[in-house]
């Protein structure tokens, strides 16, 4: 798949094969997550509503854990090198961006985290274990997490939407490599 008319001057074609894994298992994950909290508002049978939310909490804590293990690979890989030349207040608004990401990538679950134990709920991943309460019982923090929760998520949503227009952006009107630098290899064509 790589461009052999790329008017690039030998940039870094792909990204690290486990970041690109780790990149798209999140969005998936992501589409998961959301999903199963937003079905849930259509139901109203008490134990799927419960199945929904255990489920919705489970894949939330997937997510923490590949933001945690993405933000690890990815100081471990600093830096890494450009993909195609930009401008330079295109590359910051692209590192603040992918910054932002991570950051919500982790804040968001551990708000919704704290959520579930300030509601005495506890949060279990997938029937295998339960997490340990982050605070005991408080209704008054357990609203404050609500609300960050609620923020965080569609404030990462949001952003998620600008940073997937700009990689279209990328591909199809600049015509570079930067999307087809974060797709499986998928090649090679002889
Ligand atoms: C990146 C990960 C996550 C995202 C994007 C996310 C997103 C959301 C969204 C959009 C809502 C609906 C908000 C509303 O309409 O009020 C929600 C609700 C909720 N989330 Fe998450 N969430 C994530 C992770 C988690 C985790 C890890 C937990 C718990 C361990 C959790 C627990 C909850 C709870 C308890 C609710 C409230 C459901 C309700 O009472 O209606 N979330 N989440
Ligand atoms: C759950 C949704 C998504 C999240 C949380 C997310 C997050 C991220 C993060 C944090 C990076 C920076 C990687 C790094 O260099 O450390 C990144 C890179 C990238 N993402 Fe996403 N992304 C999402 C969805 C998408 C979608 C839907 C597309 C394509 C339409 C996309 C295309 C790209 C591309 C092309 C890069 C490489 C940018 C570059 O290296 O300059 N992402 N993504």
């Amino acid at each position: 798949m790589t461009s052999s008319a790329s008017p690039l001057p030998e940039p870094a074609s792909r990204r690290p094969a486990l970041l690109v894994v780790f990149h798209w298992i999140t969005v998936l994950a992501l589409v998961v997550a959301v999903t199963l909290v937003f079905g849930r508002e259509a139901v109203d049978e008490k134990a799927l509503r419960t199945l929904l939310l255990n489920l919705h909490k489970s894949f939330g804590l997937l997510l923490l854990g590949l933001g945690l293990a993405r933000l690890v690979l990815r100081v471990f890989l600093h830096p890494l090198p450009a993909v195609a030349e930009l401008p330079a207040l295109a590359r910051l608004g692209a590192a603040a961006t992918h910054g932002l990401l991570y950051l919500l990538l982790i804040a968001v679950p551990v708000c919704g985290w704290l959520l579930a134990s300030s509601h005495g709920k506890p949060a279990g991943f997938f029937g295998l274990f339960t997490l340990p309460n982050l605070v005991d019982m408080d209704e008054d923090l357990g609203d404050l997490a609500s609300e960050l929760h609620e923020t965080g998520a569609y404030l990462l949503l949001g952003l998620i939407g600008l940073h997937a227009a700009a990689a279209l952006h990328h591909h199809f009107i600049l015509k570079d490599g930067v999307l087809r630098s974060m797709l499986p290899a998928l090649r090679r064509r002889p």
